[in-house]
């Protein structure tokens, strides 16, 4: 089951390398991600690695986290785009995401990192979402992923994807793999908490995985897009080692 649904992913994102004649291969060899969790990065690469793609983490060029004060993720994740692209002098991919759970209309939302405070703390995060839905029957749930790419600084068409993935909250967390909310969001379709999921499964259901599927299928219908072209100025003129080093990680 793993092998094949693997295999599936594998396989459509090479076919769409093939559609484009390799064109989104081509177009974007390396990227900066706009973020700083290990958790999303590691996504992100496997996501991407077929296609040829070096995803560099902004932390690993010395940038800086940008603010995130809009309400809607998909203003967070311009702002985080284009933080990155400008300093990176790269193409830029931001995800904001996070939890919406029905019952609490919404919340967490965009403040699903900070949910308990302002240090990033999964484990009180956890725990404060379990307290708050203490005697509410409704568990429905879901995470969103919105990711905004911009292929140069003052590109004025960024490409934006979403993705949802439904579940419920359970009180018990299970599992050890994923990050954030994982080990207390059971998957519907699976039974299985974002936590007990193997990676390759988890991009095949979640959020995220949806998401960057649907940006990478814009990139192949677009072509070259009239907003090329790509910002071309290596990561190497940034940070020689430390891009090397990301390609190498991988
Ligand atoms: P962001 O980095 O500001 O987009 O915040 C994202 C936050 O949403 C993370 O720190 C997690 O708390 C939560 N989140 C987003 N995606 C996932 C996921 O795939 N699993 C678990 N938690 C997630």
């Amino acid at each position: 089951m793993r092998n094949s649904v693997h295999d599936s992913v594998h396989t459509s994102l090479h076919t769409l390398v093939h559609m484009t004649g390799g064109g989104v291969a081509l177009a974007i060899p390396r990227l900066v991600l706009a973020s700083g969790n290990a958790g999303k990065l590691r996504e992100f690469k496997r996501l991407l690695a077929p296609l040829g793609i070096e995803v560099i983490a902004q932390s690993e060029l010395g940038i800086p986290e940008a603010d995130e004060p809009y309400s809607t993720f998909v203003e967070n994740a311009l702002a985080k785009a284009r933080n990155a692209c400008a300093r990176a002098k790269l193409p830029a991919l931001a995800d904001d995401s996070g939890v919406c759970v029905r019952a609490l209309g919404g919340a967490p939302g965009v403040h699903s990192a900070y949910y308990a405070g302002a240090a990033k703390d999964d484990a009180r995060n956890n725990a404060k979402l379990i307290a708050t839905l203490s005697g509410i029957v409704d568990r429905r749930a879901h995470y969103a992923c919105v990711l905004t790419l911009l292929r140069h600084e003052h590109d004025p068409e960024p490409i934006v994807a979403e993705g949802t993935w439904h579940g419920t909250i359970i009180d018990e967390p299970r599992g050890t793999g994923g990050f954030g909310y994982d080990p207390h969001f059971l998957d519907a379709e699976t039974g299985l908490t974002g936590a007990e999921l193997t990676l390759e499964r988890k991009n095949e259901l979640s959020h995220r995985g949806k998401a960057i599927r649907a940006l990478i299928a814009r990139l192949a219908s677009e072509g070259d897009s009239p907003s090329a072209p790509l910002a071309t100025t290596a990561a190497a003129d940034v940070a020689p080692s430390k891009a090397r080093s990301a390609a190498d990680d991988r």
